[in-house]
């Protein structure tokens, strides 16, 4: 049997004031706030949405109850929260022994129905070791405080507010609250800032390397951006739209280019109510003949929906004629970002520039572990690892490949080790788990292996693997 690699990142927290605090001063922009999408873009469920019923997706029988529990034979899984309004559809999360999952009943509220999570449908099985990172909330909730050393262990609930808050587009206000301090309003903002307020969560580009130590989750409203985390994106787009492409698009557009700082995202939308400003074209231009009021139904057309969490889509390329753009696709720095050489080898897993980087004996834990991924393939990253691990000793990926190193050098009681303590924190990780319960086994720990397995069909429970092993165990 192999060993199995995994990878992963992880993240720490933030706390603020809350959205509520704001409304006795400024009544009218809190209830319209409340009703957009983006307030609404997470909660506890139970907010009267969604319509009760079951589908079939590869051959098993789903079934959602009023209660929120989905039945799936081998097992249910409980509801405890929603992701995404419902404007096209909504994911959920709960949590098993205290780690957040997604479900595998998503409700596509268009059409009322309910059917396989995005990401589920390629797995011929069921499971409920989706882990619900924390991108995925720093993005739909707020206030979201992920355990560190971990990819998915939180509180109960998981995040402090649902929905954006009024505080991730205007920084901490807990000053302004009680002695009117004052606060970040995004349109006094120098551009480059005002337009990182919206591009936290509206851009995630070809790729995006957290600065060391930060990332999306240490980002405030009046910071840059690219302080925290440095995007790169594509120099055309491809074949297919996604959610978080708005600013990618828009960048890409000669209004944009022409214009410069002048438009942003705001020219067009209410950040409040979410809405969009019709006439926002008639700031730069005039109407022309051939063409009508409505400039956006020409030059910003809707894309094809593709089913799944993320759907709706306008063309924020604004061309004069809409189409697939052609020539050569190049990854470039987000306009305004300035790459290092370090984002540069991260992005591209560039060898020669992660070898020298390694090199210097200031390179931090990621680099290492970037580029021991990359040595696997011929066997020589574990002095990296050993090295990720004295910067970062909670790292699990370098964790759960140095393991695989050590039970191949026979050093088996240190890849016990080093897998019990990975497997505790991600159970979710499958990989992980069955190289714990296959370590078990081999140094002849029957009740152990048993036990590591139990655990990993709880998150796993159609895993071959796992009934295999345990099958022979008895
Ligand atoms: C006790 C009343 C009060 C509360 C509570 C309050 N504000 Fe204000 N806020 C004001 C007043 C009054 C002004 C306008 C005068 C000023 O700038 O002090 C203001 C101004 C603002 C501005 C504009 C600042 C600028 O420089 O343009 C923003 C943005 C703002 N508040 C956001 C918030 C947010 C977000 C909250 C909740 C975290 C909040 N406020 C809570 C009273 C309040
Ligand atoms: C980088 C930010 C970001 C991340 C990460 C992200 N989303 Fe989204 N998501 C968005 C944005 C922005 C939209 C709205 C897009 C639109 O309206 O076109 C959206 C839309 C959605 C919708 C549709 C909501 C509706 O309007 O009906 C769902 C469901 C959803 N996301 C679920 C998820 C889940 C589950 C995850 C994690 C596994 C996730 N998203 C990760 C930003 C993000
Ligand atoms: C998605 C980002 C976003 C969220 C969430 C948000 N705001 Fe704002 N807010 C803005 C932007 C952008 C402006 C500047 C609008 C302009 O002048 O163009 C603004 C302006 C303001 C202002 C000052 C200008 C005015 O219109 O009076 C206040 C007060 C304010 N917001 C309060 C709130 C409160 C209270 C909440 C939560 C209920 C909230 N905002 C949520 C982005 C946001
Ligand atoms: C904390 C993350 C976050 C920030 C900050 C943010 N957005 Fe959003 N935005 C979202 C998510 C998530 C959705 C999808 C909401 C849904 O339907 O579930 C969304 C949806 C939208 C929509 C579609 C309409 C709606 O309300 O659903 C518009 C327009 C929009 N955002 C504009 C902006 C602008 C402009 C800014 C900056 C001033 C901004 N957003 C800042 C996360 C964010
Ligand atoms: C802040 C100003 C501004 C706003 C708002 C704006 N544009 Fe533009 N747009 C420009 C500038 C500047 C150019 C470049 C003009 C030129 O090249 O002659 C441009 C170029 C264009 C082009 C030509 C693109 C091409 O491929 O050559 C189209 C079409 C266009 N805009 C449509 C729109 C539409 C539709 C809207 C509203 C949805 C809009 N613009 C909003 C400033 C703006
Ligand atoms: C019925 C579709 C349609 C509508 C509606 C429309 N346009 Fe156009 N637009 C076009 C076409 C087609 C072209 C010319 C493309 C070409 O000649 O290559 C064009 C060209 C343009 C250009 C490029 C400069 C030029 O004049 O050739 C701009 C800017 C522009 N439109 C802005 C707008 C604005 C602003 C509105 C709304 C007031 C609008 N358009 C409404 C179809 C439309
Ligand atoms: C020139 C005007 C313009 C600018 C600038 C603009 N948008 Fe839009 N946006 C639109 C229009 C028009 C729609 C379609 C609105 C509708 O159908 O109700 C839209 C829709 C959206 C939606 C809803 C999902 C979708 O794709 O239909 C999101 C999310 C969004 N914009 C985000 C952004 C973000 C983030 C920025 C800044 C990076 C931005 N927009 C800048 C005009 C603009």
């Amino acid at each position: 049997m192999r060993w199995l690699a995994w990878l992963l990142v992880s993240v720490p927290a933030l706390a603020d004031t809350g959205s509520a605090a704001c409304a006795p001063c400024h009544r009218e922009i809190y209830e319209q706030q409340r009703r957009s999408g983006m307030a609404r873009s997470s909660g506890p469920v139970g907010d009267g949405l969604e319509r009760f019923g079951a589908f079939r997706a590869g051959g098993v029988a789903y079934r959602v109850s009023p209660d929120f529990a989905v039945d799936f034979g081998k097992g249910t899984f409980a509801m405890r929260w929603y992701i995404g309004s419902g404007t096209v559809g909504r994911s959920y999360a709960g949590l098993v022994d205290g780690f957040l999952f997604q479900s595998p009943a998503s409700y596509f509220a268009a059409r009322g129905e309910w059917g396989l999570s995005p990401g589920y449908s390629t797995k011929p099985f069921v499971d409920v070791a989706r882990p619900i990172e924390s991108a995925c909330l720093q993005c739909h909730a707020s206030g979201a405080r992920v355990a560190a050393g971990t990819a998915n262990l939180y509180p109960d609930p998981p995040f402090a507010e649902g929905g954006v808050s009024c505080e991730r587009c205007h920084g901490a206000g807990n000053e302004h609250v009680a002695r009117r301090g004052p606060i970040v309003n995004p349109a006094k903002l120098a551009p480059a800032r005002r337009d990182s307020v919206c591009l936290q969560c509206h851009l995630t580009g070809a790729a995006r390397v957290a600065r060391p130590g930060r990332g999306p989750e240490t980002f405030r409203a009046g910071d840059l951006l690219g302080d925290h985390v440095m995007v790169f994106m594509w120099s055309r787009a491809g074949g297919e739209r996604t959610a978080t492409d708005h600013a990618e698009q828009l960048a890409r557009s000669k209004c944009r280019q022409a214009a410069g700082e002048k438009l942003w995202c705001g020219t067009c939308h209410d950040a409040h109510a979410g809405s969009t400003r019709a006439a926002a074209c008639l700031d730069c231009h005039q109407p022309h003949e051939r063409g009508g009021a409505d400039c956006a139904g020409c030059h910003m057309p809707k894309g094809r929906s593709r089913e799944g969490e993320h759907v709706v889509f306008t063309d924020h390329t604004i061309a004069r004629r809409p189409g697939r753009a052609t020539g050569p696709r190049v990854m470039q720095p987000f306009p305004g970002m300035a790459a290092t050489e370090r984002d540069w080898a991260l992005a591209e897993r560039r060898l020669p520039l992660l070898e020298k980087l390694a090199a210097r004996p200031d390179a931090d834990a990621a680099l290492l572990v970037q580029l021991a991924q990359l040595y696997d393939a011929n066997g020589k990253g574990a002095p990296l690892y050993e090295r990720a691990l004295r910067l970062e000793p909670a790292n699990a990926t370098a964790m759960a490949n140095l393991g695989i190193y050590r039970m191949q050098a026979g050093r088996a009681r240190e890849a016990l080790a080093l897998w019990t303590r990975v497997f505790e924190k991600n159970p979710g990780m499958l990989a992980v788990g069955l190289n714990l319960a296959l370590g078990h086994a081999e140094t002849g720990d029957k009740d152990a292996a048993t036990a590591t397995l139990r655990r990993v069909l709880r998150f796993h429970p159609d895993s071959a693997q796992a009934r295999d092993l345990l099958g022979k165990l008895r």
